[in-house]
């Protein structure tokens, strides 16, 4: 075999043929995964082991293919058993939500615009990524602060601190351990918060090194969006705060997204109430009739469509429309 079947496993195109790949082409497609992405094993047992990985996720893309519209492929994560995955790279927890009412949007009559894309309307800051550390919580949070500093505040795009987040919104969040938006921004109401320049990001959980003098946007208060009717309305309403107010904190469930490669995802299975991580809305639009969600990830640039992913619009699909806040700053 066959160069170009590794050669196409590795750009991550859309494959069927792992059923029938023979052991010695799945341990070179395994190599070659390892000097893409760097990866380093301590032993050969620990190589061994995660190239059975390897083969066994093979088997998952293949399915993950056969059950959404999407592209999945090889990513970064591809060494990683769907709980390794989870642990160190979700940490969306929706058990630390608080029963505190919160102000709420109602449901709108308007209708969402056909298509929204703020990452070109300078209100997105570059993809990050937040290493092998469950704080996507943090990334979705500073994500709409930045968003609201320039669209709320008419401040120049500006990146935020997620470590300080992880370090110092410690009363309900769980750094590394997972956390929720809407507690972060609660913590941002008696905190200012850095810039990522000033508290930078090192992707484990540390002491709080929060200095007063560095802060630079606090939040008043934030906005969850109620649910509608129907699925269809709250993703409407979901469009139209897209549109007025800007980027969206969201919740969703990420279980297809490990091999995720390009598309439109509309998994057949995605349980809605098993929300795991914290991402951000940047735009809606629609694509050969097919109505979609852009979403910014942080596993960095590589990941996905350059670090975004896309998902299926007005079906609920992986809870999207269940957990959806923006924070309004002070
Ligand atoms: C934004 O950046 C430009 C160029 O650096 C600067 O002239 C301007 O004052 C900045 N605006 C704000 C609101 O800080
Ligand atoms: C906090 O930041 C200010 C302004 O940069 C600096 O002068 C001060 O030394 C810092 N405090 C600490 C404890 O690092």
């Amino acid at each position: 075999m066959n160069k170009l079947i590794i050669v196409a496993l590795l750009a991550a195109c859309v494959f069927a043929r792992f059923s029938t790949m023979q052991d010695q082409d799945i341990a070179a497609a395994f190599k070659k995964f390892t000097q893409t992405y760097n990866k380093k094993y301590s032993s050969e047992e620990h190589y061994n082991a995660r190239l059975s990985i390897f083969k066994e996720n093979l088997r998952r893309i293949e399915l993950f293919n056969k059950n959404d519209e999407a592209q999945h492929g090889i990513t970064q994560f591809a060494d990683l058993t769907h709980e390794e995955f989870a642990d160190m790279y979700l940490g969306y927890k929706p058990q630390l939500r608080n029963s505190q009412a919160k102000v709420s949007l109602s449901s709108t009559p308007f209708t969402a615009p056909t298509a929204i894309d703020w990452t070109t309307k300078g209100a997105v800051t570059p993809v990050k990524n937040q290493g092998s550390c469950g704080s996507c919580w943090a990334f979705s949070t500073t994500g709409s602060i930045e968003g609201q500093y320039v669209l709320q505040l008419k401040q120049n795009l500006t990146s935020f601190s997620e470590q300080q987040l992880v370090d110092c919104d410690t009363k309900e969040d769980q750094g590394c351990n997972g956390g929720l938006m809407d507690n972060a921004f609660t913590y941002l109401e008696s905190a200012k918060l850095e810039t990522e320049s000033a508290y930078p990001y090192t992707a484990v959980d540390g002491s709080c090194k929060y200095n007063q003098s560095l802060g630079v946007v606090g939040v008043a208060s934030f906005v969850d969006i109620e649910q509608g009717k129907t699925v269809a309305d709250t993703e409407n309403t979901m469009g139209v705060a897209l549109d007025n107010i800007g980027p969206l904190s969201v919740a969703i469930n990420a279980n297809n997204l490990q091999f995720y490669a390009g598309g439109i995802s509309n998994p057949l299975i995605c349980n809605p109430n098993g929300l795991n991580h914290g991402v951000l809305i940047v735009g809606l639009g629609s694509e050969n009739g097919k109505d979609f969600w852009k979403v910014k990830n942080s596993w960095g640039a590589s990941w996905g469509e350059k670090g975004y992913f896309r998902i299926v619009r007005g079906k609920g699909k992986c809870g999207i429309n269940r957990a959806v806040s923006y924070p309004v700053l002070a």
